[in-house]
This record gives C-alpha cells, sequence and structure tokens, in this order.
C-alpha cells in the first residue's frame, strides 16, 4: 500500500534565496513514512533511524511536492520504509528530488518493541528492494555497534557522552 503526502512549498518554508529548508523536508518525510509504518503496523510506531537520505535536486518556493512511503521490509519489530519525493511543474512533469529509507519499530503502551506482521514482496521488483534492505540492515547494525564501542571508548578517556 502506498502513503502519499502533497505539499505546497510555502514562504515559511525556505530560505533567504527560496530554496526549501531540507530539515522541513526531512520532516514531512517522517511523518509519511510513519504513517505506512503504522498503518502496516496498525498500531503505534516509533522512529528508530534515517538512512540513506539523499537531497537529489533543489526544490524552491511554490513548486508543488509529492511523497510516496512504502513499506520495503519488515523484521520482527521493525518495518523499512522508502520514501520517494517528487517536484511536479504546472504542466504535470514530475521529477525525483529525495529518497530516503526510514526504520520505525512497532511499540506498546510503554514504548516496549512489540512484533508487526510480515511484509511479504510481491514481484520481482519489491523483492529485489527486501534483499537490498536486508543489506541495509546488516550495515545498520554494524553502524550501531561500532558508535556504541566509540561512546564506550569517549566514556573511557573522559569525554562529555552519557549511556
Ligand atoms: C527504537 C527503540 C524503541 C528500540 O528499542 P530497543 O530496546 O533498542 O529495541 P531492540 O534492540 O529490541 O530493537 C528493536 C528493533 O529495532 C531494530 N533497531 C533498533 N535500532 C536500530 C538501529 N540503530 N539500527 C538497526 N536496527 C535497529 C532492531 O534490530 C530490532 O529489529 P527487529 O525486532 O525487527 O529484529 C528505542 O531505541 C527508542 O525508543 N528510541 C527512541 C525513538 C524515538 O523517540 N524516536 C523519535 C525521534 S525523537
Amino acid at each position: 500500500m502506498r502513503t502519499t503526502h502533497v505539499q505546497i512549498v510555502m514562504h515559511s518554508h525556505v530560505n533567504n534565496t527560496n530554496r526549501l529548508f531540507g530539515g522541513r523536508l526531512m520532516e514531512w518525510i517522517d511523518v509519511t513514512a510513519a504513517s505506512a509504518a503504522r498503518r502496516h503496523a496498525a498500531g503505534e510506531v516509533t522512529t528508530a533511524t534515517v538512512d540513506a537520505l539523499e537531497f537529489i535536486a533543489p526544490v524552491y518556493l511554490n513548486d508543488l511536492l509529492i511523497l510516496e512511503a512504502e513499506v520495503t521490509w519488515t523484521g520482527r519489530t521493525s518495518i523499512e520504509v522508502r520514501v520517494q519525493t517528487y517536484s511536479e511543474a504546472l504542466n504535470g512533469d514530475q521529477k525525483l528530488v529525495n529518497r530516503a529509507y526510514l526504520l520505525f519499530v512497532a511499540v506498546d503502551e510503554e514504548g516496549k518493541p512489540k512484533p508487526v506482521p510480515p511484509f511479504i514482496p510481491n514481484g520481482i521488483v519489491q523483492q529485489k528492494e527486501w534483499e537490498n534492505a536486508l543489506l541495509r540492515r546488516e550495515y545498520r547494525l554494524k553502524l550501531r555497534e561500532e558508535c556504541n564501542q566509540l561512546a564506550e571508548l569517549q566514556k573511557e578517556h573522559g569525554c562529555r557522552v552519557r549511556l
């Protein structure tokens, strides 16, 4: 199932050169992706990681943006969502301006991870994306481990870090 969000870029969304703030687009991406993950989980989710977030082309004042989110992979309690953002010209031509993958975790009333229904890929494209998602997961878990090891080292050497 695809979850879509449509947004016109207004004055409050741009900097003084009329370009959209990256952080504003990230907020819309997070909300659209969370909506897709919530629909899949049929319950509350929380954002765990955002990666592969790529600003491909600039977005300007008065552009029409279309954000399309789809679930690409599920683990036991986690759900990966891809968001592709397009800008649409007045003649209807669309251009890809951003692509991002976000990982959500389904949570219970106490905020603890809870199992999600499996996502079953349908067709060769979804199957390929599922396989790519496994590579992203491996990379994320390795990165998390390395960041934790670094934090331990910082702690040992008196750097300001709390675990
Ligand atoms: C996300 C959160 C619920 C995970 O809790 P946790 O106790 O670390 O849970 P676990 O270690 O059991 O991980 C749960 C799942 O998330 C995945 N996960 C969590 N963090 C991950 C990371 N950095 N990279 C890859 N996977 C991650 C785990 O692999 C696991 O997936 P699986 O069940 O599908 O195999 C917890 O860290 C949290 O609440 N974080 C704050 C989230 C938040 O507030 N987000 C909003 C922005 S402020």
